[in-house]
């Protein structure tokens, strides 16, 4: 079988080993890649931008099966486009993927089918919302509707926070704005559930919890993900039933009455409050870094998970999980998330000796004539799969003291809340 894989994050690197270790595949292809997916497959020099081409790509070379990976191409309904040509895709479709390119769509779906989540109000100009913003409680939580790149939340401990967010969004920071979402700020603590589906049957496909903050301490400005750790430390087998039928399954049930199925990983962002789930947000792929976190814990062959995926027969699998917990550390370039440089060599690579728990998965890396370069503000994932994850954790910051790459810079406190007590 041959796969190709949309992205070129730390994601897809994972995806591609997981799928390179599958006696189901026999060619795999990244669109456009990494230097970590060059060396296990064929990267080829397609943005995920360009259906035309890609789809082109596809026929000629008879790619089986395409992975997207990340949110862009779904919202832009990159999977109807595909299927039309009949090629078969795994990610969900461009109205299921308003579950995370438009936050007021979920949220309406959330109130129609009493999901549990923040109470909020959706206006429609800055005047509106400042009027409401004037006689609200603080903390609140003000969001871009679209995709943001994980930027467009402003959480506002006061009046002029909140006017200014409402400004920056309304001016277009995040491209047009019609709408705004006002949201109640919920305590609690976050965790990330993720499920995966062929659009009749889904199964759970662990929990993890990332840690969005740049600095150790988890302060400093949000980022893609500086590191995760699964499971998260909140999982149970009664939270998990209860997510399920107050959160997940209403939500499929919602998307059926719209007359969709939902085909892929669909990742819950939740708040955990005296044990009860809230809805923060949807995702409608994998996590990055949750799914270099999460896959070397897969025993089951995933190419046979994916075929069956596309195939609908997600049911004649039972997924196998390794038992030890798995934590990554995120390694960037200086200056992340704000201004950073690109195209420094990082030169120690070849010199790195992962034990067999262990993986450097790629993501912001490119490769020229054998040299690695860094390409991006996340560079490196360095995950372990241990029964001891403070053992487990320093041997992943020795591997990165090793690099030594004067351009890097990692928190050495991800999973601080199960490690460091
Ligand atoms: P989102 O992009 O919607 O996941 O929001 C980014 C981050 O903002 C989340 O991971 C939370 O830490 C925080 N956040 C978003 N909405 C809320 C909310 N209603 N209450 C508290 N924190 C929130
Ligand atoms: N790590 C957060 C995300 O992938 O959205």
């Amino acid at each position: 079988m041959k796969v190709g894989i949309i992205g070129s994050g730390g994601r897809e690197h994972s995806l591609c080993l997981a799928l390179k270790n599958s006696n189901k595949i026999t060619n795999l292809f990244c669109f456009p890649g990494n230097a970590g997916t060059e060396s296990i497959a064929k990267n080829i020099d397609i943005e995920s931008e360009d259906f035309e081409k890609l789809k082109n790509y596809i026929i000629e070379n008879q790619i089986d099966i395409i992975i997207v990976g990340p949110e862009k191409p779904l919202v832009e309904g990159i999977v109807d486009f595909l299927e039309k040509n009949n090629i078969k895709v795994f990610g969900p479709n461009k109205i299921a993927s308003q579950l995370e390119g438009s936050k007021i769509f979920t949220k309406e779906l959330c109130k129609k089918y009493n999901i549990p989540t923040a109470s909020f109000g959706v206006f429609k100009n800055s005047e509106d919302t400042k009027k409401f913003l004037k006689s609200c409680k603080y903390p609140i939580v003000i969001k871009a509707n679209g995709l943001a790149a994980g930027k467009g939340v402003y959480i506002c401990e006061n009046k002029e926070q909140s006017f200014q967010g409402t400004d920056e969004i309304f001016n277009g920071k995040f491209g047009e704005a019609k709408k705004i979402l006002v949201e109640e700020f919920l305590e609690g603590e976050e965790m990330s559930f993720f499920i995966i589906s062929d659009g009749q049957t889904y199964k759970t496909f662990c929990t993890a919890q990332d840690h969005k903050r740049v600095l150790e301490g988890d302060r400093g400005k949000n980022t893609g993900g500086m590191g995760a750790y699964s499971p998260s430390r909140l999982e149970t087998e009664e939270l998990n039933k209860r997510i399920i039928k107050k959160i997940i399954e209403p939500t499929l049930e919602g998307l059926k009455k719209l007359g969709v199925t939902f085909k892929g990983f669909l990742y819950a962002g939740l708040m955990i409050k005296n044990n009860e789930p809230f809805l923060i947000e949807y995702n409608v792929r994998m996590g990055d870094p949750e799914c270099q976190t999460i896959l070397p814990k897969l025993k089951t062959d995933f190419g046979e998970v994916i075929d069956a995926c596309v195939n609908n027969n997600l049911k004649s699998i039972n997924f196998d999980w390794y038992q030890e917990k798995s934590l990554s550390i995120v390694l960037c370039s200086k200056g992340y998330p704000e201004k950073y440089e690109n195209n420094l060599e990082i030169k120690n690579l070849s010199k790195i000796y992962t034990k067999k728990n262990e993986f450097i998965f790629h993501a912001g890396t490119k490769e020229v004539e054998g040299k690695i370069y860094s390409n991006g503000g996340r560079v490196l994932n360095f995950v372990t799969r241990s029964k001891d994850l403070i053992k487990g954790r320093n041997s992943l910051v020795d591997l990165i003291k090793k690099l030594d790459w004067e351009n890097g810079f990692f928190r050495k406190d991800i999973g601080h809340k199960i490690i460091d007590k």
